[in-house]
């Protein structure tokens, strides 16, 4: 049993510190298969070791949100400034044109709908994967949640296994449920948990300390964008992500929900690869709504 009365909180970062020993561009992946990899490398660019993925997976859970409502309309224009494309396997195979050719990072679990309490209960045959060609499987985590916390950390872990078979990376996704504090402490925890069970991409949110958040957690970080926020506030959060360490965004509302989302993945693009400033990457945003 952990002794829960002596859980003394971390200090030694090293912040600012570079991860030692490591030659791959990808955080933690120097001793992975060649095939993880290759499909990583597909992920993060070679040359910034940062990666915008589109976020397009949101219906299902929430159904035809906004801007998901029609992905032919919507999402298609935005598909050639994106990295990577991350959705579930019913829009890849109805909506994503093969030719796109773009990799594709896919929402690999299910379970309930907003409608319901959080839950996730299965996680798709590799086998699927495989035939869909996935360059990543993305699984959510529930730390912290007493009814599902043990269930979707089984289900990352089955995922890592069925993955690390064939060669493909799996990204952990940290859940916010309703009762979770959403501060540096929980989702660096949560993050951490994502990499020692295996996952080679973590998910989660910005916050206050999220240096630490990205310190502490020894494979990528990229941060989904929540809620939408005006589009300069949003390219802020990804300023301030890049700026602590994050190696790039998985952003769904705050590109696909813009008032002209064409233009706000490319002020995304060009912030997360060329360290623009956010009011370089907003007048871009600007030039290019006109
Ligand atoms: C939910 C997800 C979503 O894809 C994620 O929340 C990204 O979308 P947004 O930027 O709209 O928050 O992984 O589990």
């Amino acid at each position: 049993m952990a002794d829960l009365d002596d859980l003394r909180e971390g200090n030694k970062f090293g912040i600012g510190q570079p991860v030692q020993n490591q030659s791959f561009h990808i955080k933690g992946a120097d001793n992975l298969s060649w095939g993880k990899k290759d499909r990583l490398t597909r992920i993060f660019n070679p040359k910034s070791g940062r990666s915008v993925m589109l976020a397009f997976d949101h219906g299902f859970i929430m159904g035809p949100t906004s801007g998901v409502e029609r992905i032919d309309l919507t999402i298609a224009p935005l598909m050639e400034y994106a990295d990577c494309l991350m959705c579930s396997r019913g829009i890849l195979q109805s909506s994503v044109p093969a030719n796109v050719n773009k990799p594709i990072c896919l929402r690999s679990d299910a379970g309930t709908t907003i409608l319901t309490e959080l839950n996730d209960n299965v996680v798709i045959d590799i086998e699927d994967a495989i035939r869909l060609n996935v360059s990543a499987m993305a699984v959510m985590l529930a730390v912290g949640d007493p009814k599902m916390e043990a269930k979707t950390i089984a289900n990352l872990f089955r995922a890592v296994d069925s993955g690390s078979r064939y060669g493909i990376p799996v990204m952990g996704v940290t859940a916010v449920g309703k009762e979770m504090a959403r501060d540096a402490r929980y989702f660096g925890l949560a993050s951490r948990v994502c990499a020692e069970n295996g996952a080679n991409i973590v998910k989660t949110y910005y916050c206050d300390g999220f240096e630490k958040v990205v310190a502490s957690c020894p494979v990528p970080i990229v941060i989904a964008g929540g809620k939408k926020l005006p589009e300069r506030d949003a390219l802020e959060l990804c300023y301030k992500a890049i700026n602590d360490g994050a190696a790039g965004v998985d952003m769904g509302r705050n590109v696909f929900q813009s008032e002209n989302p064409v233009a706000m993945i490319q002020a995304v693009h060009v912030l997360v690869h060329e360290n623009l400033s956010v009011d370089q990457a907003y007048q871009l945003f600007n030039d290019l709504n006109k």
